[in-house]
């Protein structure tokens, strides 16, 4: 990403096959994290990596981008007072760990999901992907947005094994990711998780 290459061709694909889309996304975002570790920075260019990525291939992907798990000193019962929701009051005020809102590409989203709630939550406690062909059928689903059919979560670990934060992309059709979807976030949440400073 030197002298004239410009940062932004790295969102156009010439292509429509799959794994070269992805193969390209990934050699992308290998070059991007080469010169940088501060999380934000990354996530945002992974966040557009993936979005210009699943609209070259015409998916309908609706929402992509991440969750980062919020560092305890800076967990208060009351923050979630911002989010008007007693269970999640109470969950805060016990101590269980919480997800914010990270760089993204799509609609506003929630700001905040406690580990073990909807699928973000689940794939974080988990440590492992989620993949959900049809949000109706997972409990506990949180639909920041109605029209969402199916999603996928993938947790980023860092170099230890800890969870840092959620990859998660939503989709307009359900059953919208196939093993080779699962397989490019997986391994871009793998090159996050080892590319970032995770000091937050
Ligand atoms: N559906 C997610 C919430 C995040 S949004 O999809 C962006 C969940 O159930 O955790």
């Amino acid at each position: 990403m030197q002298g004239n290459v410009h940062h932004a061709d790295a969102s156009t694909f010439t292509t429509t096959d799959k794994s070269e889309v992805y193969e390209t996304a990934i050699s992308s975002a290998v070059a991007l994290f080469e010169s940088q570790r501060f999380w934000a920075t990354n996530l945002a260019n992974a966040a557009s990596l993936m979005w210009h990525a699943f609209d070259a291939l015409g998916m309908h992907v609706n929402w992509a981008g991440f969750y980062v798990v919020q560092p305890r000193r800076l967990q208060k019962p009351s923050d979630a007072d911002t989010e008007g929701d007693k269970e999640v009051a109470e969950d805060k005020r016990v101590g269980k760990r919480t997800l914010m809102l990270g760089p993204f590409m799509g609609k506003v989203a929630c700001q905040i999901i406690i580990f073990g709630r909807g699928v973000c939550g689940t794939a974080a406690e988990a440590g492992t992907t989620v993949v959900v062909p049809d949000v109706e059928k997972f409990p506990g689903h949180i639909a920041c947005d109605g029209s969402t059919k199916s999603e996928v979560v993938v947790p980023i670990l860092d170099d230890a094994g800890a969870v840092r934060g959620v990859l998660d992309v939503d989709c307009l059709v359900v059953d919208g990711f196939d093993e080779t979807d699962v397989q490019f976030l997986e391994s871009l949440a793998g090159l996050i998780g080892r590319s970032c400073e995770w000091d937050l």
